[in-house]
């Protein structure tokens, strides 16, 4: 089965200006590393080792220069999308990149943030539920921000949906579709039929809901404890930030690190790890050294 996952780091992170007029967004650091390594660890987390980064033109030399020399196991790949024009036509652009389909696609927003217990086989489920389209959702205070989704008990591991909304006036639930999908082959067939919304995009959502008319959309709650940020303003870059520093202090572990995960996933080399380690004159680099010398639980 090949699977690939696709990390969409365009768009022009405007409701971060002045911040992001020199740097998009998922360049910026949440607490010590770069926001785009925690999209990357939950891939790898998934144990998706095809990755494929899609960025704004005018940023491809800049996350090509952060990834230089990682090797994480991994086979990174980089392209990029000319115009914001819709999460969606990220499948577009993965499919006329790599040329052919994969048979499960995992699709993941640079900007969202994930962390909890039980994340690692939430996302095993996803990748082995073949034929489903599923999203992530949590459960949110301010569900009209976001794609908003209605569900039923399935089985032990997924709802089924039963509405999905774009940013409704209304909410009919109060779990938001994160920024975390995983579909069949049949979605990058399904993309190239989208026509653009209203505000000229090709919605995810209207992805979503050609699997929703087929009763073919499920939903993956994340557990209670979970923490889940879509990192698209100063308020909740600072949070998450915040979020990482304490759970890294308190229970010296790295939170979003592809090397820890690289290197327990087995794909890692000790010597490039320790190479890595060796640049980072910090905390980062220490703990990648103690977990080569020493392990760590
Ligand atoms: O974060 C979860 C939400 O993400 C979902 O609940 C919504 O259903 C989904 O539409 C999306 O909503 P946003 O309002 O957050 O989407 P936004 O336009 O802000 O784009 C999200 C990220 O994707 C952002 O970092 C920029 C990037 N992006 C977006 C578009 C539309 C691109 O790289 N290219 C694009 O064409």
């Amino acid at each position: 089965m090949r699977k690939v996952g696709i990390i969409l780091a365009g768009g022009r992170s405007s409701r971060l200006y002045p911040t992001t007029l020199g740097v998009t967004k998922q360049l910026l650091p949440i607490y010590d590393k770069p926001l785009i390594y925690y999209p990357l660890s939950t891939l790898m987390l998934a144990k998706i080792q095809e990755v494929l980064i899609i960025t704004a033109p005018s940023e491809l030399d800049i996350f090509q220069r952060l990834f230089h020399n990682h090797n994480l196991g991994i086979n990174l790949n980089f392209t990029t999308q000319s115009e914001p024009k819709g999460i969606a036509e990220a499948l577009l652009i993965a499919e006329f990149f790599y040329g052919q389909r994969a048979d499960r696609t995992c699709l993941i927003l640079g900007d969202n943030f994930f962390y909890g217990a039980g994340l690692s086989q939430q996302l095993w489920k996803a990748v082995a539920a073949k034929d489903k389209a599923v999203v992530f959702a949590s459960k949110v205070r301010d569900p009209e921000r976001f794609g908003v989704v209605e569900m039923k008990p399935f089985d032990n591991y997924f709802h089924q949906a039963t509405s999905i909304e774009e940013k409704p006036k209304k909410p009919k639930s109060n779990y938001a579709a994160t920024g975390l999908y995983f579909y069949p082959s049949s979605a990058y067939e399904y993309a190239s039929k989208l026509e653009p919304s209203p505000r000229g995009e090709l919605e995810i959502t209207d992805l979503n809901k050609m699997y929703l008319d087929q009763n073919n959309l499920f939903v993956n709650k994340l557990q209670r404890g979970s923490a889940w940020f879509d990192t698209g303003t100063a308020n909740s870059m600072l949070e998450a930030s915040h979020f990482v520093q304490t759970v890294q202090h308190q229970q010296d572990i790295l939170v979003g690190s592809p090397h820890e995960i690289g290197y327990n996933n087995g794909w890692m080399e000790k010597e490039d790890v320790m190479h890595f380690a060796n640049k980072c004159k910090n905390d980062y680099g220490k703990y990648l050294k103690e977990m080569i010398n020493h392990g760590h639980e």
